[in-house]
């Protein structure tokens, strides 16, 4: 038994790699493009590890899927590559329409012709698990209720459009084809490896540089957080129980604004590191806002927890100091990835 993981050198799929590593033998095979976003030193752990293969390689590459599953015949493709950066899209969709769209077009075609030539038993056990977002559903207002899997798809930027295409795709082509996919949309997620692009990461990182802390707006916009180990464990119970062609929310029941958020990492901070100069909070700045910025995301996550028995282990209070000690402890994964093309992008970013 194999899985074949994509998007596995970004920031959820090596968590994802490296957990379910920790508490399983079975090999996974990793395809990644290695964008700026893909950084292989997350899964330098593994070198030497006879149940990991790393192939470098683009979603978009049919015929490199469809050697890969015909070599390795993997049980499962749980399929995490994406550009995920909203600002990103913002500033550049086309990535994004090829990689989450034209990228997911690929991976299905090439999953229906190796699962349509297995076995009775293979195909009937074998899974497309596609990794989405709370994003494609839109924005909430202050007292609307959660988003539950049956609300309306309403995505508001290139990034949450582009996945929401990717999800009717997936759906698609279950319908269509009977191809045995598994949808899971999840909230914002943190924990160790974050590029320093989103936002906890980049407070953390610019922080501990006595670098302003850009607020967009007014910074009452509000995400739900969830640790990221928490959101492997909710794929691996998806992927074990989920029912074919369902979707499943996963989210952390934690609804924060960014500035409720930014004050914890500046508190954090003090107690960890603390500054001569005072507290970090001191270089939190206000800067102009995210156009279409979504003003809130929640996510009713009582579907996996009633159907799975799913719910997050790490409450916030515990994720989030993890989070930032694991920032602290790692300076030089920092610097490696702040040498590269992330530099470039956050000047172009925050200039004007
Ligand atoms: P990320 O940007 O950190 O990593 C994406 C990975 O995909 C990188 O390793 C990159 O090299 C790879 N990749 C990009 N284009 C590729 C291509 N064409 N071919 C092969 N590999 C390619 O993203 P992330 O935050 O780890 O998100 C992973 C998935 O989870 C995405 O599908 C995202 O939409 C979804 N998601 C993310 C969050 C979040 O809070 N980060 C929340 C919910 C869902
Ligand atoms: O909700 C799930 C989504 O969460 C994922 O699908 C995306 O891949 C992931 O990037 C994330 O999207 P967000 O746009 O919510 O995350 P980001 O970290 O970019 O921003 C979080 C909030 O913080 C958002 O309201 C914008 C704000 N922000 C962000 C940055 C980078 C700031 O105020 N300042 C910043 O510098």
């Amino acid at each position: 038994m194999t899985i074949l993981v994509t998007g596995g050198a970004g920031f959820i799929g090596s968590n994802f790699v490296l957990d379910w590593l920790s508490s399983s033998d079975e090999p996974v095979v990793t395809l990644d493009a290695l964008t700026y976003a893909g950084n292989l030193e997350n899964l330098a752990s593994l070198a030497g590890d006879a149940r990991h293969i790393f192939v470098k390689g683009d979603i978009c590459d049919g015929a490199l899927v469809a050697k890969l599953l015909a070599e390795h015949q993997p049980r499962a493709l749980l399929h995490f590559a994406a550009e995920s950066h909203v600002d990103r899209s913002i500033s550049g969709p086309g990535a994004f329409m090829r990689t989450n769209i034209e990228g997911t077009y690929t991976l299905l075609e090439a999953a229906r012709a190796y699962w349509s030539e297995l076995g009775e038993a293979d195909k009937a056990a074998f899974r497309f698990h596609h990794v989405s977002t709370d994003e494609v559903y839109g924005s909430l207002g202050a007292d609307d209720a959660p988003f539950a899997e049956t609300k309306t798809y309403e995505p508001n930027s290139p990034y949450s459009a582009s996945k929401a295409a990717s999800d009717h795709l997936v759906r698609a082509w279950h319908h269509t084809y009977g191809l045995p996919v598994l949808t899971t949309n999840c909230s914002n997620n943190y924990g160790p490896l974050h590029f320093p692009e989103k936002l906890i990461p980049l407070m953390i990182v610019n922080a501990l540089a006595g670098k302003a802390l850009p607020i967009y707006g007014d910074g009452k916009n509000v995400r739900d957080w969830l640790y990221v180990t928490d959101h492997a464990s909710a794929i691996r119970a998806v992927l074990a129980g989920g029912r074919l062609g369902e979707t499943y929310n996963i989210g952390g029941w934690n609804e924060m604004t960014n500035l409720d958020i930014v004050h914890t990492v500046c508190a954090l901070l003090d107690e960890l590191r603390p500054d001569a100069g005072g507290s970090y909070k001191r270089l939190i700045t206000y800067v102009k806002d995210r156009p279409g910025h979504d003003r809130r995301y929640a996510i009713d996550a009582r579907k996996i927890e009633r159907e799975l028995g799913w719910r997050p282990a790490e409450t916030f209070a515990t994720g989030i100091r993890k989070t930032v000690q694991w920032y602290l402890d790692h300076p030089e994964w920092v610097a490696r990835v702040q040498s590269g093309a992330y530099r470039d992008w956050v000047a172009q970013q925050y200039t004007a």
